[in-house]
């Protein structure tokens, strides 16, 4: 048997209910708040992703499915948007006059990590960001709209964890402090960490290793190293946060293994998850445009993993599978199969999701199937109904049952729920 490549999944029917759900969801609360869609290529020249998310990130060194083409183009299968994003804009002139530009995404995404619960090789991502503005106000806009997408989606409890990395200054006078308070460690800290003290030494503070955590503990915090300007600029984001009790968690330790940030990043976290109980992450990022060769163009977002998401909704509602349809018809006898067809063709032009039987099932086969697509009601063709021109209408979650005439079929509305 040929089977998918490890860290895949393919998203089977009985599950397609719950990611139409939550596409639904992101459409509704991205229009909420003035957002568009943007879709770009799931792949892009490899510089892209090199020259934004960094040399030294866990991405660019060993996560991405880089190729080169039959054209000798490296080319690298997207494993984020932000990079993607700004190159689209730079490309097609989005923001290009200073102009506020609130854009969304949801799409596949690549990484070549040790597959392991919530964390695959092909994963999904929901992320909207903010252009143009350099004000605190667009960082606690993006965060509203995460947490109101995620409280629609029924999720209530998890953690919002946030820090500021200030600006290019106060993350100069950080990163030293950091090397003379690490390097009194060195023999002590994991081999990563080492390489980390000369390339990115405050990606040390989110090290797994126990020693280096340890070690970590007592190490300076960044919120100390912020000048007035960076301080001022995340005292704004969490007095808006406040203000619409959007609950936070100051995490000094927080970096993000990712280099484009500044200023404010943020994770949410869920304990429904285990281990990778980080289901979503952003951050501003105002040098990337330039990084990238656009104009200095400032920005702030995040995304949120797909799968992780629906994962945590799992949790919540393990018995509360949606129905697949509204009406099942049964038919009593092989004879009325035609009258199934019409009935279900009335229906449908009503707006209603029917499905009726193909298979010339017997009854009992037929109110199986009816149960496996979690029909609300079943429209049952019997003889002795069928004589007085009559069927019966069952509502399957009551167990109630009506004989009606056919003529009320066209005013169904009138009967259902
Ligand atoms: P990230 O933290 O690398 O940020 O990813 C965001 C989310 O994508 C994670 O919190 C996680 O839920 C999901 N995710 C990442 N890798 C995997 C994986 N291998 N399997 C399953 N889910 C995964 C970014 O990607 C930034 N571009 C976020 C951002 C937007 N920053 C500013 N704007």
């Amino acid at each position: 048997m040929i089977r998918s490549p490890r860290g895949t999944n393919d998203i089977l029917p009985n599950e397609i209910n719950k990611w139409h759900n939550l596409e639904e969801a992101i459409r509704r609360i991205t229009s909420r708040f003035g957002y568009a869609e943007i879709r770009t290529p799931i792949f892009e020249s490899t510089e892209v992703f090199s020259r934004s998310i960094g040399d030294t990130s866990d991405i660019v060194n060993k996560e991405m499915y880089t190729f080169m083409d039959r054209g000798e183009n490296s080319i690298t299968l997207r494993p984020e948007m932000t990079a993607a994003l700004v190159r689209a804009c730079i490309q097609n002139s989005i923001a290009n006059r200073g102009e506020l530009e609130r854009l969304w995404y949801y799409g596949p995404f690549f990484r070549y990590e040790r597959p392991q619960k919530g964390r695959f090789r092909q994963f999904h991502q929901f992320g909207a960001e903010c252009l143009s503005s350099p004000n605190p106000e667009s960082d606690a806009e993006v965060i509203l709209l995460a947490h109101s997408l995620i409280t629609d989606l029924g999720i209530v409890d998890y953690t919002l964890n946030i820090n500021s990395l200030g600006n290019s200054i106060s993350r100069d006078v950080y990163r030293d402090n950091l090397v003379n308070y690490f390097s009194k460690y060195e023999s002590d800290l994991s081999e990563d960490s080492v390489r980390r003290l000369a390339s990115n030494p405050l990606r040390i503070l989110d090290s797994k290793d126990l020693k280096d955590i340890e070690i970590a503990n007592d190490a300076p915090q960044i919120i100390d190293s912020l000048d007035k300007e960076s301080r001022s600029h995340f005292d704004r984001v969490l007095n808006i946060l406040e203000s619409i009790s959007v609950k936070y968690n100051i995490s000094s330790k927080l970096v993000r293994g990712l280099d484009y940030y500044s200023h404010t990043v943020f994770e949410f976290q869920s304990n429904a998850l285990g281990s990778q109980d980080s289901f979503g992450g952003g951050g501003r990022y105002d040098g990337l445009f330039e990084q990238l060769g656009g104009k200095f163009t400032p920005a702030v977002g995040f995304a949120l993993g797909v799968e992780r998401l629906l994962l945590i909704i799992d949790t919540l509602n393990k018995n509360n599978q949606d129905s697949l349809i509204d009406f099942y018809i049964i038919t009593g006898e092989e004879e009325y199969i035609t009258k199934a067809f019409e009935i279900s063709n009335l229906l449908r032009n009503q707006g209603y999701k029917v499905v009726s039987d193909i298979q010339r099932k017997s009854f009992k086969s037929q109110m199986k199937d009816a149960n496996k697509y979690n029909a609300n009601y079943v429209i049952i063709l019997a003889e002795r109904e069928m004589n007085d021109n009559m069927f019966t209408l069952k509502n399957m979650h009551s167990g109630e049952q009506q004989q009606l005439s056919f003529d009320t079929i066209d005013n169904i509305a009138d009967y259902v729920k």
